[in-house]
């Protein structure tokens, strides 16, 4: 079972995160990252980006892979997932740009009709992760519904990267980031699988705030089922959730 660990707030967490990937990274120079949006680890990544400067880490062999990208979105978009990753995780703890990639990058902005192109993303992108050793340490926010990367309710437990419909709640809980309109929110997205997620040799889900504690309560409470695509968490052997007392409040 998930570990669960109870914290003040975000900055705790991220604390937690950073001082154990700081040292991954220090015992293993070309660790394997495992990146995600969404604004719960921001405070992970800022946290972790001060250790490195503070111990002056090398980080110039990490490599990172993010969970997810809109498809649609070229890679410029400001909120495409490239450039979101590229900006809250590469700049500030100065990763080689080279090293980091986002499902969608071989994508650029392709749209929806280009099928055959986006079915052969998510293989490679598969192919990239397992070449690169296989992720070390993979972050995860959660959404509502308890998505994992873009793995809406449904999804199967066994799945690798590869396309899939965003469902409606999750386009209006993003449609904050595209002027409150969700008719600009893309309507698909190419994400990792809950198989490829589950490859990870440790697991770090922080969830923070109320919105989150019926997810959080199925995650480590529910039975594990494609419903609550997180709750495949409890599959894994060495998965940490870090949460908040607010969306601890349904445990
Ligand atoms: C998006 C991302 C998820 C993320 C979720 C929650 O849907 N694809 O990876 O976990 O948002 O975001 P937040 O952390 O902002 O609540």
């Amino acid at each position: 079972m998930p570990e669960v660990i109870i914290v003040k707030n975000q900055e705790e967490a991220g604390e937690l995160y950073a001082r154990s990937v700081a040292d991954l990274i220090k015992s293993k120079p070309n660790a394997v990252l495992g990146l995600a949006t969404g604004s719960s680890p921001l405070a992970a990544y800022q946290a972790l980006a001060k250790i490195v400067k503070d111990e002056s880490i090398d980080v110039s062999n990490v490599q990172g892979f993010a969970l997810d990208e809109y498809i649609g979105l070229p890679l410029t978009h400001p909120e495409s997932y490239h450039a979101t990753i590229h900006r809250t995780v590469v700049e500030p703890l100065g990763l080689d740009p080279a090293k980091v990639h986002v499902p969608g990058d071989v994508l650029n902005g392709a749209p929806l009709e280009d099928g055959e192109k986006i079915a052969a993303a998510g293989p490679a992108y598969d192919k990239a992760i397992a070449e690169a050793g296989g992720i070390d340490v993979q972050i995860l926010g959660i959404g509502t519904d308890g998505h994992v990367g873009f793995n809406e309710p449904g999804s199967s437990i066994a799945s690798g990267t590869r396309i899939k419909t965003l469902v409606e709640q999750t386009r209006i809980d993003n449609a904050r980031f595209f002027d409150n309109d969700i008719n600009q929110v893309p309507t698909h997205c190419i994400t990792q699988g809950i198989g490829t997620i589950l490859k990870a040799r440790h697991l770090v889900l922080l969830a923070f705030g109320e919105g989150k504690a019926e997810a959080i309560a199925e995650t480590v409470e529910g039975g594990v089922s494609a419903f609550c695509p997180a709750s495949a968490l409890q599959l894994h052997p060495h998965a940490t959730i870090i949460v908040d007392e607010a969306a601890a409040s349904r445990l």
